[in-house]
């Protein structure tokens, strides 16, 4: 299985949904994330958080995200336990066109064929457990899903607050203590969840893409 992972491309495995299904269930002890860097004090992150202002958001539900039919007997099981449109809101804009996020993913996280989005989650709501399976990013680049496999593939958390009572980012069992402007690596395999709690939205930027080294 370790083998399947490292060789089969990005599209061949999204076809095939349970072979990274339980590639990632004998990881789930794994650590799952490395710190990488905190950023608030730099004109960079001034940047980015003056940016943010500018920003339409569109709404989306966890239990619409595993629409492929594929995927279908996964979500089922979120269902069975709860999870819904009432408590699965998002609010979501994709942001990789705008020039500070592109320079900043191209120069500073080295990511090529980069995608982000900024997440911003409204307080009763949660992101179930589950694992990345680069459905969007497979869309945006089917041609590209042929050619990378999942260990050349990098997502980064970027969070754009202090954590706050009620705010909840966990990754393969671990509680992200974060605080402004900390950088968490979030590896491909890792099993995460997001929920909030407290009366005002948490708010996080995720970049994703193929690692340039
Ligand atoms: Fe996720």
């Amino acid at each position: 299985m370790q083998n399947d992972i490292d060789v089969l491309s990005i599209s061949r495995i999204a076809k095939n949904f349970d072979i990274f299904v339980n590639y990632c269930e004998d990881k789930k002890n794994d650590v799952g994330h490395t710190f990488h860097s905190n950023i608030a004090s730099t004109d960079l992150y001034k940047n980015i958080k003056e940016m943010i202002q500018t920003i339409d958001y569109n709404e989306m539900y966890f239990c619409k995200s595993y629409s492929e039919k594929d995927h279908n007997k996964h979500m089922d099981q979120y269902q069975k336990h709860g999870y819904g449109k009432a408590n699965t809101r998002m609010l979501r804009s994709e942001i990789a066109g705008v020039p500070v996020i592109e320079d900043f993913m191209q120069n500073y996280l080295k990511l090529k064929h980069g995608r982000a989005k900024i997440n911003s989650q409204p307080p009763g709501n949660f992101f179930p457990v589950h694992i990345d399976y680069l459905a969007g990013w497979t869309k945006q680049n089917p041609g590209l899903a042929e050619q990378y496999t999942y260990p050349q593939f990098k997502r980064y958390i970027l969070f754009l607050d202090n954590r706050s009572n009620g705010h909840f980012y966990s990754i393969n069992n671990n509680l992200i203590d974060y605080v402004e402007g900390d950088i968490v690596e979030q590896h491909f395999y890792s099993w995460h969840a997001t929920a909030n709690g407290d009366l005002k939205n948490k708010i996080l930027i995720a970049f994703e893409g193929i690692h340039n080294d």
